[in-house]
């Protein structure tokens, strides 16, 4: 870094070290490169949609939530068009949240990893402290959570949890409501909710002023390229949210496609979460019968989690896929997590390729 940039740059950005997404470990280049690879490593949707959209307002600014998308998820989730907020994917949920309610060098947010790292990552670009209050056995300590009350601003949940795949239990989850409703924001990230949607807490509003909640069209609704995320919520704090995000946040396209989507394409999403949820009962149970694998975690969610026997044998395999094009990824780094993999759950003649790669 240049003298004057290392002078003006903010101290902690220097040496930090950016999100490790699967598509900054893995690029997938030009569209020849990334139909050579299997990709199973992001908890993306596999087979492509087609879509046409039009360009005929395209000289015009969008509006700022544009309705027939509002319209649209409205629908779909039962709530109010007042009480969601469309953004490009729940990770700008995440960071307007961080952004709204912690102040930068005062205020932290808790975490109970493992869990998704983008809660940390938007933490740190912010300069929100980041307390830890881990998983016991997948689930919340609830006791844990509690001696924090008071000294954290915003908590972050997610169930189904990302990478671990379980669904958290949901007395538990109003219990950590309970528990912070008058000092802090619970956000439960149901990225993965339409996996086992009867699980959504977004019937908490009524009851709770303290609750958001995170979805996005990423997962079942195989738009992970669209970058169409919803921040579910109260009224108030959807004002709020709504002073800190951009002018502009849904670009026309992104608004035509993902309406089209809830509504045309709810049969297909539904479909593709059983065939998801088909294929992954299969693989769940072979990996429970391989020699080197020694965990496989409960999934509610559209990949599998599972633990090696060692940790050579979790390169072995990690590379030994690598050398045949096909990712998943490596989450032995999080805390509870040693020597375990992900796969996500692509379609039948991906996890077949991956299943005879490792016979
Ligand atoms: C738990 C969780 N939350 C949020 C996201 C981000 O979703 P989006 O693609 O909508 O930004 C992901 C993506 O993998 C995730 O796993």
């Amino acid at each position: 870094m240049s003298n004057l940039i290392n002078k003006l740059a903010r101290k902690e950005l220097i040496d930090m070290v950016p999100y490790q997404s699967a598509r900054r470990l893995f690029a997938s280049g030009d569209a020849k490169q990334a139909s050579n690879k299997t990709w199973l490593n992001a908890n993306e949707a596999p087979g492509m949609g087609e879509y046409q959209v039009s360009s005929e307002n395209i000289n015009r600014y969008p509006d700022f939530q544009p309705t027939s998308l509002l319209n649209a998820y409205s629908n779909y989730c039962g709530l109010k068009r007042s009480q969601i907020l469309a953004t490009r994917g729940a990770d700008e949920g995440i960071e307007l949240i961080i952004r709204s309610f912690c102040r930068a060098y005062e205020d932290s947010i808790l975490i109970c990893p493992p869990t998704y790292g983008m809660y940390g990552i938007s933490a740190e670009n912010h300069g929100s402290g980041i307390v830890k209050v881990p998983l016991n056995n997948n689930q919340l300590d609830l006791e844990g959570l509690q001696q924090q009350v008071g000294k954290v601003k915003v908590v972050f949940l997610c169930s189904p949890g990302n990478p671990t795949g379980n669904l958290l239990v949901k007395e538990d989850i109003i219990a950590a409501i309970e528990l912070f409703k008058d000092d802090a924001i619970v956000v439960v990230d149901e990225a993965y909710i339409e996996f086992s949607p009867a699980e959504t807490c977004t019937n908490l509003f009524t009851q709770y002023d303290n609750v958001i909640v995170l979805r996005t069209l990423s997962k079942a609704f195989a738009l992970a390229g669209l970058r169409c995320g919803f921040t579910l919520a109260s009224e108030e704090i959807i004002t709020l949210l709504s002073k800190v995000i951009a002018p502009y946040p849904i670009s026309a396209p992104v608004a035509e496609i993902a309406s089209k989507a809830l509504s045309a394409g709810l049969d297909e999403m539904a479909e593709r979460v059983q065939d998801c949820n088909q294929i992954k009962a299969n693989l769940s149970a072979w990996l429970n019968k391989q020699s080197w694998c020694s965990e496989v975690f409960v999934s509610n969610a559209n990949f599998i989690l599972f633990r090696c026997t060692n940790l050579d044998e979790k390169t072995r395999i990690f590379d030994l896929l690598v050398s045949y094009n096909i990712l998943i990824r490596d989450q032995s780094k999080q805390i509870q997590l040693d020597n375990c993999l992900r796969i996500t759950i692509g379609s039948e003649q991906e996890i077949a390729q991956l299943k005879e790669v490792l016979t």
